[in-house]
């Protein structure tokens, strides 16, 4: 479904000076597929996300949805940034139907989804409040069931539980997975967690950086529906030593 072949891209700097940040990136993910990208600070992942959402041109190469060359965001493709993006005038519930809005997809039955997807969020009752009235991690909750109200095919999620505490963390996780599994859903997943990486995805793939190339990809061989048990499985910690070695083995190449 989703398809990146040779893709190379390069950032100009204002000084003229060029930062190659990914190089070669060849990547197929199937309709449905969950996939989590992990690697170093730098490496180039929110630069993969945002070439597979169609807001930055690659430099060479191709990133492909359906067959067809993604030359612009598409209304099938949602992205939760890294920080979260809240229009500051409009309240959470005007936030989180704002696209449907945009697309001209806002029905009758939209804010009562939207309510519901608050609800399920922990932001029950949260509605009329304004994003500065927030936690930042109410904020990026508010930010994921945005993305989630689009049903989109293609949910893009730059390290999207990064301000939450750890517990509200393995929540959303949860809930993730669970709408993950009764929609058809593409999912590229950013973190810089390995365990979340491992429970999440069915395949970790694991960038190295300088230029951002991938290392390696590892499938996940834990059984549905995942819980946070399988952490003390032998599966689980084949998957993260080796997603471990392929991480530090970057830096030392790096340092050296
Ligand atoms: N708009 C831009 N202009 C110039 N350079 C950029 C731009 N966006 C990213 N870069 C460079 O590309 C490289 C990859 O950046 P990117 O943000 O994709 O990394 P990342 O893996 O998401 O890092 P982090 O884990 O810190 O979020 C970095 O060296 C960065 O400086
Ligand atoms: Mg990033």
């Amino acid at each position: 479904m989703i398809r990146l072949e040779n893709v190379n891209k390069t950032f100009r700097g204002r000084d003229g000076t060029a930062v190659e940040a990914l190089r070669d990136i060849s990547l197929d993910i199937a309709a449905g597929e969950f996939v989590a990208i992990v690697g170093a600070s730098g490496c180039g992942k929110s630069t993969l996300l945002r070439l597979v959402a169609g807001l930055v041109p690659t430099s060479s190469g191709q990133v492909m949805l359906d067959n067809a060359p993604v030359t612009e965001p598409r209304t099938d493709t949602a992205m939760v940034f890294q920080a979260a993006t809240l229009l500051p005038w409009a309240d959470v519930l005007r936030n989180v139907t704002f696209p449907m809005r945009l697309m001209h997809r806002h029905d009758t039955k939209t804010d009562d989804k939207a309510r519901a997807l608050l609800a399920t969020a922990g932001l029950g009752g949260f509605e009329t409040k304004l994003p500065r009235e927030l936690s930042g991690g109410m904020q990026q909750r508010v930010a994921i069931c945005r993305a989630l109200l689009q049903e989109p095919r293609v949910l893009l999620m730059d390290e999207p539980f990064g301000a939450l505490d750890a517990l509200t963390r393995e929540e959303m996780s949860l809930e993730l997975l669970r709408l993950w599994s009764t929609r058809q859903m593409a999912v590229i997943f950013v973190t810089h967690s390995i365990s979340e990486a491992i429970l999440l995805a069915d395949r970790v793939v694991v960038m190295s950086p300088r230029p951002g190339r991938i290392a390696e990809i590892i499938p996940v061989g834990l059984p549905r529906p995942r819980a946070f048990e399988q952490e003390g499985t032998e599966e689980f910690q084949r998957c993260a030593a080796r997603i471990r070695a392929l991480i530090f083995r970057g830096r030392d190449a790096n340092a050296a």
